[in-house]
């Protein structure tokens, strides 16, 4: 298995050492692997002066897999739009055409109390949200910000063809299949037309899956519902820009952002894994941050890149066992528990294994 090593920014570096470390403990568990690292972010625009050097697209053509830790910070907030970490990010996911992002959403409930929401509201959480990674408002054209009557204009264009919304569909809708056969489909039809069309091309999908309960929501009110009533929830999907805020909201149901991870899979079963959250920059470097979400995006890439179920699950019971044991960063902690490091937390982890 060749697996290209993305760090990037912020406390990317310390999260994805940690997972290396994890990983290796399992070789010769029928985990084999090359890792290759590879710039992205804001660590390639200071080397390199483009957050994704050729060499990076090179290394993520060639990988079987790709491992990514976080990208951004605000040292780069002032730099031109292209030398700014997070086109390097989605250049990767349209590079290799990553648009099937899952993003589950799980609530351990050693981690109950963690949640802003009251437990009973969020115990036993499990939702799945199937986000639109490589189209959407995110990279449609035209855009920019130009002169008009004396004053400056900014616009985005907001975009899908019923071919994108047809495959992202049937990723959602298979998944759902595999699980509580619920998918929730969530647009702004009332407004805006590009997600009437979505709406439309979900309904004519549907056919093809009797088995699955479609149902469909705005995407104001699936913002509310998901702290009202979360566990209503079984799959969602949505476009990109819609995916990116609602997995942020619901992965906080959850106690911490700092333990989902997340896959993106093109239509050949590549993928990249990385954690739901970001960058964290002011922790970074200080062995503060929580490592469980890259863990669990790499047990992830065991299962869906490399057909690995048994290891997959062995890295996510390792990872509940040291949540039984009490063991807790920061984002998680509470009295009572066992606070720890980044790197302890690898420890904790590899002895469980
Ligand atoms: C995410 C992030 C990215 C996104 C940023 C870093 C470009 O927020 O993966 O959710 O908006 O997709
Ligand atoms: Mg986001």
């Amino acid at each position: 298995m060749k697996i290209c090593v993305l760090p990037g920014d912020g406390i990317g570096p310390e999260i994805i050492d940690q997972t290396l470390r994890v990983l290796e403990a399992m070789r010769g568990d029928g985990v084999n692997f090359e890792a290759e690292v590879a710039l992205v972010g804001g660590a390639a625009v200071d080397a390199t002066g483009t957050p994704l050097p050729e060499a990076t697209v090179k290394l993520a053509d060639e990988a079987d897999a790709l491992l990514l830790g976080a990208v951004g910070g605000p040292k780069w907030d002032s730099y031109p739009r292209d030398q700014r970490p997070e086109p390097g990010l989605l250049g990767i996911r349209k590079q290799l055409q990553l648009f099937a992002n899952l993003r589950p959403a799980i609530l351990y409930p050693e981690l109950a109390n963690a949640s802003s929401l009251k437990p009973e509201i969020v115990a036993g959480l499990d939702i799945l949200i199937v986000r639109e990674l490589t189209g959407d408002i995110y990279f449609g054209q035209p855009r920019g910000i130009r002169e008009e009557n004396g004053e400056r204009v900014g616009f985005n264009t907001m975009i899908y063809s019923e071919s994108e919304i047809r495959r992202i569909g049937k990723v959602a809708f298979e998944a759902a299949r595999k699980r509580d056969k619920k998918l929730c489909s969530v647009d702004k039809m009332n407004v805006l037309e590009t997600t009437q069309l979505w709406r439309d091309v979900m309904i004519e999908l549907s056919a093809d899956y009797p088995d699955v309960e479609l149902t469909h929501m705005l995407v104001d009110n699936a913002a509310m519902q998901l702290v009202r009533a979360p566990k209503q929830f079984d799959v969602m999907v949505t476009g990109n820009m819609f995916g990116d805020i609602l997995s942020d909201e619901a992965s906080m149901l959850t106690g911490s952002i700092g333990m989902l991870p997340s896959a993106s899979l093109n239509a050949e079963g590549k993928g990249m894994y990385e954690p739901s959250h970001g960058s964290a920059p002011d922790i970074a470097g200080k062995n503060l941050a929580n490592p469980l979400a890259t863990m669990l995006s790499a047990a992830m890439m065991l299962r869906y890149s490399f057909n690995l179920e048994d290891q997959a699950a062995r890295i996510e019971s390792a990872v509940k066992k040291v949540l039984a044991a009490g063991y807790r960063t920061g984002d998680i902690y509470e009295p009572g528990t066992r606070r720890v490091g980044t790197k302890e937390m690898a420890d904790a982890v590899i002895a469980a294994l």
